[in-house]
């Protein structure tokens, strides 16, 4: 797989400064979230948390954790990307938005990768994982850290990140889900071994 041209000025004319990636042998690209993306965005995390994270949690875990899309749920997404605390990175192919994930540079937190099921085990979640060490590293951050879903494990695993503790992540309705913490540090050679900067 190999990542190249980086055009920082694409995330410069936003709120934050990073990169455009793309994965030649995939045809993906990623680049920053905007406003427009929100139902998107939500849409493609109800679809991957009710197929690919099914078989690890009760219903009422997955129905909590990802509610059924409406405006609410789109509006919130939309005010998180106007803030910017919360930095969102899409990956779309020809199909339009495949995956997506976030970073809350602040808190050093890894806060979301989501990729679409029928995009699945392609390397959609790797790259977009490493783009948010990217971003992260261009904002300073040094590390990050997470509550991983347990369907995740292997994933997180295989891209460094390590166990912590096993524990629960609490979701904006107050419920409880079993989750990993994991942290990983990051160097510029680790996350992004081909990568190299737009002029
Ligand atoms: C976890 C998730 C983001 C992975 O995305 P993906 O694009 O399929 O991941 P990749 O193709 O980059 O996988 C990279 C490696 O991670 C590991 N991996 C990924 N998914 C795996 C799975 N379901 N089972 C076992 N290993 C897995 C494999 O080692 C894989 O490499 P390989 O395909 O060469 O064996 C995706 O399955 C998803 O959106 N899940 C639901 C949402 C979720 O739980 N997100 C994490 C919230 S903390």
């Amino acid at each position: 797989m190999r990542m190249a041209d980086l055009d920082r000025s694409m995330w410069s004319d936003t709120q934050f400064g990073v990169m455009v990636i793309y994965e030649d042998n995939l045809d993906v690209n990623i680049r920053p979230a905007i406003v427009a993306d929100a139902i998107a965005i939500i849409d493609l995390h109800f679809t991957a948390v009710h197929q690919s994270a099914s078989s690890f949690y009760p219903a009422e875990v997955l129905n909590t954790w990802s509610t059924q899309p409406d405006e609410t749920r789109y509006d919130h997404i939309r005010r998180a990307l106007e803030k910017g605390e919360e930095l969102f990175v899409v990956a779309e192919d020809a199909s339009g938005v495949i995956g997506f994930g976030s970073i809350v540079p602040l808190l050093q937190e890894l806060r979301a990768v989501y990729v679409h099921p029928r995009a699945g085990r392609r390397g959609v979640g790797s790259a977009i994982l490493r783009c948010l060490e990217q971003l992260a590293l261009d904002r300073g951050v040094l590390q990050l850290q997470m509550d991983a879903s347990i369907n995740a494990e292997a994933f997180y695993r295989r891209a460094g990140y390590e166990i912590l503790e096993r524990g629960v992540h609490r979701l904006r309705s107050g419920r409880e889900m079993a989750c990993l913490k994991m942290k990983k540090s990051l160097t510029q050679e680790m996350t992004h071994p081909h990568s190299r900067p737009a002029v």
